[in-house]
């Protein structure tokens, strides 16, 4: 059955790096017998621009139809004045919340080749692979009620809330012992439970839920601790489970231990495997249109896309490995070249399509 892709390019870098991904796509049509067909839709920015909605209607139902999503990335300068509600970020917002899209995978790997990348000390990070699975649909992200409200003095306050229900841990915690299963069966929740009443709920429940996963050992971390053990000595994490906030932090942390932002991927699920995948870098505004960004990231998001949402982990692996074998013959863009020679955007994507068609 023909697959059906959405294709969010969105802002600032996000349309060089989905051009990119779409080469390595019609490559897998061609010549791998990818059963797929892909439409774009406008989001963030562009939304805005051409519907005045980040998220506008059509984009959303092409959303709703679709079994899988690649999504560029959103934002800049131009649209930091704009109200909340029409800001790029709530397109992305509104579509995690509107498709239910709650696990988050995050995963941070320290290629070989890149190994002096990391700001970090090579034997630190050598062999680095660590998988954070961040709650994406509630939070303080989602919480009522929320704003900016005077008070009776006149002063103005800014509120949010920061709520999670039983069943929205339980479901994160499932998802992340599943993964963890997949990997070295080693899963740390982090909260702040010395603190926050929420977080004690959060952690009762992911040991309740541990129960029903024996074989995979369980630890707990607060979260002003994992942020110093994760440049301390990450490689005692293999998969770590968090809330909304605190993930979003801490996967920024983890993907600069491996050197660059711009070669990871991310896959936000939802609970039947439908999926969104993005790189985890945003839309870079000062070099958009310079043909500098790095498409790996989305190139390896559609890996990821590969294997969660298509059912194609052959394909998967076809790609990655094409991607370590465009870093063995030394082609870097900027941002992981340190200083050295580097080769554009679209010519690292040509060098990711001639990777997989060469049979060597
Ligand atoms: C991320 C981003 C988003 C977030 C922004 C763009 C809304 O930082 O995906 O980590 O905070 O979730
Ligand atoms: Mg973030």
């Amino acid at each position: 059955m023909t697959k059906k892709i959405a294709l969010l390019a969105g802002d600032g870098i996000g349309r060089e790096i989905m051009a990119e991904a779409v080469k390595i796509l019609d490559c897998l049509r061609q010549d791998f017998g990818l059963n797929a067909e892909c439409e774009p839709a406008a989001i963030g920015g562009a939304g805005y621009d051409q519907c005045g909605q980040p998220l506008p209607e059509a984009t959303l139902a092409l959303c709703e139809r679709s079994d899988a999503i690649l999504f560029g990335a959103i934002g800049g300068p131009q649209y930091d004045s704009l109200e909340r509600e029409l800001r790029p970020e709530k397109g992305l917002l509104n579509l995690r919340s509107s498709l239910a899209l709650f696990s988050n995978l995050r995963p941070a790997i320290l290629y070989p080749q890149l190994a002096d990348a990391s700001s970090l000390k090579a034997e630190l990070v050598a062999g680095l692979d660590l998988m954070i699975v961040r709650e994406l649909t509630g939070g303080i992200y989602f919480g009522q009620p929320r704003g900016i409200r005077e008070l009776d003095n006149g002063e103005r306050q800014g509120y949010n809330t920061l709520v999670y229900a039983e069943h929205e841990v339980e479901r994160i915690a499932r998802s992340a012992f599943e993964i963890a299963l997949l990997r070295e069966r080693k899963l740390c929740s982090v909260d702040k439970a010395n603190v926050l009443e929420v977080s004690e709920l959060w952690r009762e429940v992911v040991i309740r839920v541990a129960a029903d996963y024996p074989e995979v050992e369980l630890s707990h971390m607060y979260v002003d601790n994992a942020s110093m053990q994760l440049v301390r000595a990450p490689k005692q994490f293999d998969v770590i489970v968090t809330t909304n906030w605190f993930g979003d932090i801490l996967s920024d942390t983890a993907a600069m231990l491996t050197g660059s932002i711009g070669m990871l991927p991310s896959a936000s699920l939802d609970q039947d495997g439908k999926g969104l995948y993005e790189p985890v870098h945003g839309s870079a505004p000062d070099i958009a249109g310079k043909n500098m960004a790095n498409p790996l990231a989305t190139i390896l998001s559609l890996a990821m896309m590969l294997r969660y949402s298509l059912a194609q982990p052959e394909l998967a692996g076809l790609v990655e490995t094409a991607v370590g074998k465009v870093l063995d013959q030394g082609l870097r863009t900027a941002d992981i070249a340190g200083g050295g020679a580097s080769i554009g955007t679209s010519e690292m994507g040509d060098a990711v399509v001639l990777a997989m068609r060469d049979p060597g």
